[in-house]
């Protein structure tokens, strides 16, 4: 099926960078709000991210142009021409169900609906509708005119051809398309919290401080380090994220403590001015880390169980996660690690990682953790299965 006319509902974070992205590869766009005053809202966010394209050397008619392809609107009106719908209304399933039931009224039958959700089960969203074979997850990264990942996640009752049309057009907009099965967080968001817990574990037990586990990885592999990232994020959306892992996952996916300790003290990151690093109030700009952390630590008296910090010891957890999925079939292989450099602006992904510094010494390290902390370092099975097959990787 060929994509021509496309709608966005919502035009928060998402929506409005969703809409820019869809503009600016030619494609007109429909963006609907929940009111007037909301829309407003809405094409101002649009306006924003168009002003910082300016401010960073994008040509003005250009960008006016693309601008002009965007049409607001507060109805449902105008969706019977649509072929594809991006919906980013907030993460929560009553909305979700309220704005599908919508879709699946006013667009037409063969339109394709497709969910931004970072967690919510795309089997029950299509379940809102009485096409659940048109029904999709299309999962940008923020913001989604920068970022270059889409995962494309089927449902259980999604059509082949739903997925296909919808890895085309993700591709059409110059993305990475990757196709991720349905699982919890999806894929990058899934390797993503192993290492994010991890950095805290390694705080938490004092094998480091702040900005010599932020420095280690950068050094290492990743554009931000992952506490500073933590705060650019938020500690409450941190730790709402790890407490959802956990529950889908289990045991291996245990919250850091430290994460509830700093959003009991409201050091949420930038938002709040304080998170593992202090930011200036006027300027937003990072300062030094933030003393009280320390405060913190020092009240959960966590167990020193190892002798020093090394910086594979925060990519082990995501590595061996990366095996599970393979597993689980989750992703093709070898669209593994490009997913993560596209989603997280890796150097390397997961599993060349995984190769360089030896599948078989990978695994050793994960066993000789796994018998002092337990869990959360049990091997996978896949990759103890390359390791006796004396595989050097696994591409
Ligand atoms: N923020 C991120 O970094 C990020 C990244 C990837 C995916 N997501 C997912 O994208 C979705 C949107 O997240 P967000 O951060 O943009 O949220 P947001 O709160 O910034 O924006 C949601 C928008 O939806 C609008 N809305 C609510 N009900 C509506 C309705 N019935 N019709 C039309 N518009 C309606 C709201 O007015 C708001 O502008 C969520 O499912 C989230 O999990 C977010």
């Amino acid at each position: 099926m060929q994509v021509s006319n496309v709608a966005v509902v919502g035009a928060g974070t998402m929506g409005a960078s969703i809409a820019v992205a869809l503009a600016m590869r030619g494609y007109p766009v429909i963006v609907k709000e929940a009111t007037d005053e909301l829309l407003e809202k809405g094409l101002a966010n649009i306006e924003k991210l168009n002003k910082k394209r300016i401010e960073k050397g994008g040509n003005p008619e250009h960008i006016q142009e693309e601008r002009n392809r965007i049409e607001g609107t507060t109805s449902y009106a105008k969706f019977a021409d649509i072929d594809l719908v991006i919906e980013a209304v907030p993460e929560n399933i009553d909305i979700k169900r309220s704005v599908f039931e919508d879709l699946d009224e006013y667009t037409n039958v063969n339109a394709i609906l497709a969910s931004n959700t970072s967690s919510l089960p795309i089997t029950q969203i299509g379940a809102f509708t009485r096409r659940p074979d048109k029904v999709v997850g299309l999962h940008f990264f923020n913001p989604a005119h920068l970022m270059r990942l889409v995962e494309v996640i089927p449902g259980l009752e999604t059509s082949t051809d739903t997925v296909e049309t919808c890895l085309q057009f993700a591709q059409s907009l110059d993305k990475l398309a990757v196709r991720v099965d349905e699982c919890a967080s999806f894929l990058v968001n899934r390797l993503l919290g192993r290492y994010m817990n991890e950095a805290l574990f390694c705080l938490q037990e004092g094998l480091a401080g702040i900005e010599e586990i932020d420095n280690a990885a950068r050094e290492f592999v990743v554009p931000v380090g992952p506490l500073a990232l933590r705060d650019m994020n938020g500690a409450d959306i941190g730790l709402a994220v790890a407490k959802f892992n956990y529950q889908e996952y289990g045991e291996r996916f245990t919250p850091p403590a430290i994460l509830s300790e700093m959003v009991d003290a409201n050091m949420l990151g930038r938002k709040t001015g304080a998170g593992f690093y202090l930011y200036d109030e006027k300027s937003g700009q990072k300062q030094g880390p933030n003393p009280r952390v320390a405060e913190l630590l020092k009240s959960l008296k966590t167990e020193k169980k190892s002798d020093s910090f090394k910086v594979e010891r925060l990519f082990l957890p995501m590595i061996n996660e990366a095996f599970i999925a393979l597993q689980e079939r989750v992703c093709a292989a070898e669209d593994l690690d490009p997913a993560l450099m596209a989603g997280l602006g890796m150097r390397r992904g997961p599993l060349t990682i995984a190769a360089d510094i030896g599948l078989k010494e990978c695994l050793e390290m994960l066993e000789d953790l796994h018998k002092t902390y337990g869990e959360r370092f049990r091997p996978a099975p896949l990759l103890k299965r390359h390791v006796w097959a004396r595989r050097l990787s696994v591409l």
